[in-house]
């Protein structure tokens, strides 16, 4: 079992935090147009600032033998307004995150356990593929795009492992879009 702890910071601002020192997610009050609604000031305990849902490992018997715990706003209402979260990744040998965007934000693994392949797509095309031993961290620019032709140039046993689709159809579109392998 690998465990990775993956932050991510968020590039956006967020209007509540400039007015208020914090906004600590009231769950029990309507959501504004922002989001959460702000717990009263007096109402907020050091404990609203603590976490302790990350100790727990995920399910990892699942289609992608991986499990992805989040303490996101949703669940840690401290982190509210504040631009950045936070997630456990829990990968079984085997296990894959498949490829996804984080728009606006920037994204930190940190590897606790195990080792792992991590990569991005650059706007430009380019492949960043790094294999991450524990305790090594690695960061990923915002908003990279993983766009299908933005594919062509990953090995085809990756884009098969992290999208799911089927080798046959993923060198059928890399011939279309000019990649090869
Ligand atoms: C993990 O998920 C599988 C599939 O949903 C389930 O059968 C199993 O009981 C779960 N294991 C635990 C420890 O919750």
């Amino acid at each position: 079992m690998i465990l990775i702890i993956s932050l991510i910071f968020s590039l956006l601002s967020f209007s509540n935090a400039s007015v208020l020192d914090f906004c600590v997610a009231d769950y029990a009050a309507p959501n504004g147009p922002a989001g959460y609604s702000c717990k009263k000031p007096t109402k907020v305990t050091a404990d609203d600032f603590a976490y302790s849902g990350l100790g727990i490992s995920g399910n990892t018997s699942n289609i992608i033998k991986a499990a992805v715990t989040p303490a996101f706003d949703a669940q840690f209402g401290g982190l509210n307004g504040l631009g950045i979260s936070a997630a456990r990744l829990d990968l079984a040998p085997g296990g894959v995150i498949p490829l996804h965007t984080h728009a606006g934000a920037s994204e930190l693994l940190y590897v606790v356990e195990g080792s792992i392949h991590a990569g991005f797509i650059s706007s430009a095309n380019a492949v960043y593929l790094k294999t991450l031993n524990k305790e090594r961290y690695y960061g990923i620019p915002p908003r990279l795009a993983a766009l299908p032709n933005q594919c062509s140039k990953f090995p085809t046993p990756l884009i098969v492992q992290t999208t799911f689709i089927d080798a046959a159809v993923v060198k059928k579109l890399k011939g279309v879009l000019g990649g090869s392998g």
